[in-house]
This record gives structure tokens, C-alpha cells and sequence, in this order.
């Protein structure tokens, strides 16, 4: 059962805004120092990276490019094999491009593994990942990221970008929610 109001649904606050805030300002430093002189292009894979997305490239002060994609990883019931269909496209050439994949969280990882298989035979000069948030508790596929926000518990998570049944995407921090919400 959802609440009327979004907050009600929250059990604790994992990430203030002011903490987010200084997360995306030390990444966005880190990317700008690595990738100086190269062919940045930021891929957004939507919808959950919108919001990091959106913050990040405003602290980065380096030239850069943007694009999104749109993926669906399908399988057999709960379990996703990781096996990825491509919905929407770059509209952007890579090949001699660096590209920095930019996600909300890395889980099992297995769709972002299979996705960076893919965008390799593209000829981009490099390929990176940079997440928000990494859950390596959770991790099933040989992958890592290059550029982490913020480690977090084996806990379901949500605001800033990421939902719950597509809820819960604009709030402003990063929370838990209460397990009444989807028992
Ligand atoms: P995976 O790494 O292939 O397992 O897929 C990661 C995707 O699962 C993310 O992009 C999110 O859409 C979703 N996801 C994983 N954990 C959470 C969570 O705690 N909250 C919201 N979405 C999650
Ligand atoms: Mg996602």
C-alpha cells in the first residue's frame, strides 16, 4: 500500500541531499581530472540515472557529450539472465569516443556486464562505469565500477532516480522503504 505521501513510505534516510550533494561534487571532480584532453561522452541508461545523470554533468567542467539509452535485460521469471534488448539507441557514434556509463545503482551487475559487451564492439577509445550507488554484496557478474558514489547495505533503496514500482524517483534523498509498502 502506498501512502498519499511519499515521505510516510520512508523508513530512514541512507543519503541527505546535502550528502548527495558532496558525492556528485567529488565524483564530478574525479571525472573532470581523469578525462581531460579525451573524448568524454556520458551514456545515461534510463530511466533510474536521470537524476545523477543530470547533477553529475553540471560537475564535471570539462567538455563533454550526453546520450541515453533505453535497455530491457529479460529472462526467465524473477531471475534475469542479464541478456540484453536494446529499446532505444545512442544516437551517438562512439568509435573513438571515451565513454563513461553512468548508472544509478550495480547490483547483480549482469545487465551492465552484458550491456558494455555490446558498446565494446562499437570502437569507443575506452569504456568506464561510473554508479551512484554499488552494492557489491549483491554482484554475480565479473564487473566493477570505475567511479562509485556511495556503498550501500544489501537493503532495497529509493529516491534520487531510483523507484519502486516507478514511485518514489523525485524524492530528494536516498531512503529505505517500509517493508509494509510492498509486503
Ligand atoms: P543489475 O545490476 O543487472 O542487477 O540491475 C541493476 C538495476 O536493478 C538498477 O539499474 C535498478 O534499476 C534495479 N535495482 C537494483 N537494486 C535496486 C534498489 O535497491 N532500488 C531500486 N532499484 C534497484
Ligand atoms: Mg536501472
Amino acid at each position: 500500500m502506498f501512502s498519499e505521501n511519499m515521505q510516510d513510505d520512508i523508513e530512514k534516510v541512507l543519503l541527505s541531499e546535502e550528502e548527495i550533494q558532496e558525492i556528485v561534487t567529488r565524483v564530478g571532480a574525479e571525472v573532470s581530472r581523469d578525462y581531460r584532453g579525451k573524448n568524454l561522452v556520458l551514456v545515461s541508461v534510463l530511466k533510474g540515472s536521470v537524476v545523477f545523470m543530470a547533477d553529475l554533468m553540471r560537475a564535471i567542467d570539462i567538455p563533454l557529450s550526453i546520450d541515453f539509452m533505453v535497455v530491457s535485460s529479460y529472462g526467465n521469471g524473477t531471475e534475469s539472465s542479464g541478456k540484453v534488448k536494446i529499446i532505444k539507441d545512442l544516437d551517438l557514434d562512439l568509435s573513438g569516443q571515451d565513454l563513461l556509463l553512468v548508472e544509478d545503482i550495480l547490483d547483480t551487475g549482469r545487465t551492465l556486464y552484458n550491456l558494455r559487451e555490446i558498446l565494446k564492439m562499437r570502437s569507443p577509445s575506452s569504456i568506464k562505469i561510473c554508479t551512484f550507488l554499488d552494492k557489491p554484496e549483491r554482484r554475480q557478474a565479473d564487473i566493477a565500477a570505475d567511479y562509485v558514489g556511495a556503498r550501500v547495505p544489501d537493503e532495497f533503496v529509493v529516491g534520487y532516480g531510483l523507484d519502486y514500482s516507478q514511485r518514489y524517483r523525485n524524492l530528494p534523498y536516498l531512503g529505505v522503504l517500509k517493508p509494509r509498502v510492498y509486503e
